[in-house]
């Protein structure tokens, strides 16, 4: 479902209505999948759909939340927590940060920036 604008970096990945509020959907752009965050209906976020706790592509799957005041995502195998702005993982001990991407929304388009 993605599209490139006239801005090469920018890909397509769908319409507003098509991304609920609180909830990640999945996004195929060549080889990566990228999960997309309606956080609230105002804040969006993009991070890599793989959790690398344990290398699964779950993490559009995953439950949406804050952890003092930060929006995080939660995986949904084993409950590992990451900051969806930074992608900074929120727990004990080592773990790979998640890549962001920039989201933009203009016309009723959601756009990542990859
Ligand atoms: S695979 Fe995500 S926490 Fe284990």
């Amino acid at each position: 479902m993605t599209q490139t604008t006239e801005s090469s970096q920018w890909i397509e990945a769908g319409l507003e209505e098509d991304f609920p509020q609180g909830l990640g959907i999945c996004i195929q752009h060549n080889d990566l999948q990228i999960a997309v965050f309606n956080y609230n209906g105002e804040e969006w976020y993009a991070t890599q759909n793989l959790c690398p706790h344990d290398d699964q592509m779950v993490l559009s799957r995953g439950l949406t939340g804050a952890a003092s005041g930060e929006p995080k995502i939660v995986c949904p195998l084993h409950k590992r927590a990451f900051a969806l702005r930074s992608g900074e993982f929120l727990g004990e001990g080592e773990m790979s940060c998640l890549t962001t991407y920039p989201v933009k929304r203009e016309g009723g388009k959601v756009y990542l920036q990859v």
